[in-house]
C-alpha cells in the first residue's frame, strides 16, 4: 500500500494502472475509519482493480460553529486499517494541497441540497460537492463508493456527476450498523455511554416506521409521527421527514413511490443523522 500526499504523486502512481486499462475504485473519507468505511473499501475491491481511499477532513463543508477543529483524527490507525483491508493507495493531502491560495471556484448544488441537512447546515453541500468534484479530478476514478447513511450527500453527488458529465459510476452502499442498530459514524466516538444509549432512539424510530410501512401503512403523517414518537430521548431533534427518494421533496400520501425517512438530532453536543428507505 502506498500513502500519497500530493496530486502529482497520485497521478504518477496511477498512470501505469490506467495505461494497463485497470479500473480505479475510489472511497472518499474524512478518516477516523470504521466498519462503514471498510464496507465501502470491500465494495471497491470487488468492483475495481485498484482501490484508492482519500483521508481528508474537508474544511469547506463545516459551518463556523461546527466541529472542524475537534473532528476525530487518527491517521496512523486509518493507515493500518487500510493496509489490513488491502487498499492500494491512501491519498492524504493537506488543506493547502486541496485548497491552494486564491482558491475561489465552488460547485453550487441545486434543489437537492436545500431540504433536510441543507436547511440546518448552510453551505455544507456546496463544500461537499466542491471537494468531491476536486477529489474526483485528482483521482480520476472509474467508480466511487458512498455510504447510504449520508443519504442526501449521495443524492447531491450523484446529481453532480450527471450534471457535470463526470464519467464516474456512483455506488451507494447500505448503512452499516452496530449490533444494536446505531448507524456507524466517526462522530459516535463523541458520545458518552449514556448519550450512546439515548442515541439509539433515532434508529429505533426509523425502524418503527419501516415495520409499520411493511405492515401496510402508507400515510406519511402517521409514519412520521410514529418515528417521532421514539425520539423524545434525544436532546434536540432537527428533523424527521419522509421524502421522495429521488427528488428529496416531501413525500405524499398515500406513499406509492420509494421514499426515505431521514432524521437528524443532537444527543448531547453530537449531531447524528440516519435514514431508512421505504420501498
Ligand atoms: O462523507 C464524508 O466523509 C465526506 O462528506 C466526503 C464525501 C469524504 C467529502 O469530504
Amino acid at each position: 500500500m502506498q500513502t500519497i500526499t500530493t496530486v502529482a504523486e497520485l497521478r504518477r502512481a496511477l498512470a501505469s494502472d490506467r495505461r494497463a486499462g485497470k479500473r480505479v475504485g475510489f472511497v472518499p473519507t474524512m478518516g477516523y475509519l470504521h466498519d462503514g468505511h471498510l464496507t465501502l473499501v470491500e465494495a471497491s475491491r470487488l468492483q475495481s482493480d485498484v482501490t484508492v481511499v482519500s483521508v481528508f477532513v474537508n474544511p469547506t463543508q463545516f459551518g463556523p460553529n461546527e466541529d472542524l477543529s475537534t473532528y476525530p483524527r487518527d491517521f496512523a490507525r486509518d493507515e493500518k486499517l487500510c493496509r489490513d483491508a488491502n487498499v492500494d493507495i491512501v491519498f492524504a493531502p493537506d488543506a493547502r494541497e486541496v485548497y491552494p491560495g486564491r482558491f475561489e471556484t465552488f460547485i453550487e448544488p441545486g434543489e437537492l441540497a436545500k431540504p433536510l441537512c441543507g436547511a440546518f447546515r448552510p453551505g455544507h453541500f456546496r463544500g461537499v460537492a466542491t471537494v468531491v468534484c476536486k477529489l474526483f479530478n485528482m483521482v480520476q476514478p472509474d467508480i466511487a463508493f458512498f455510504g447510504q447513511k449520508d443519504f442526501q450527500q449521495c443524492a447531491v453527488v450523484r446529481h453532480m456527476a450527471v450534471d457535470l458529465n463526470l464519467p464516474i459510476e456512483i455506488v451507494t452502499v447500505p448503512t452499516v450498523r452496530e449490533a444494536d442498530g446505531l448507524a456507524m459514524s466517526s462522530r459516535n466516538r463523541y458520545l458518552s455511554e449514556e448519550e450512546r444509549r439515548r442515541a439509539l432512539a433515532i434508529s429505533r424510530g426509523l425502524f418503527a416506521a419501516v415495520d409499520s410501512f411493511r405492515a401496510g401503512e402508507r400515510e406519511v403523517e402517521k409514519l412520521v409521527s410514529l418515528a417521532k414518537g421514539h425520539l423524545d430521548e434525544v436532546d434536540r431533534l432537527q428533523y424527521v421527514e419522509l421524502v421522495d427518494q429521488d427528488t428529496l421533496k416531501a413525500a405524499e400520501s398515500p406513499l406509492c413511490r420509494p421514499a426515505a425517512m431521514c432524521a437528524a438530532a443532537y444527543v448531547g453536543s453530537t449531531r447524528l443523522i440516519d435514514n431508512v428507505i421505504l420501498a
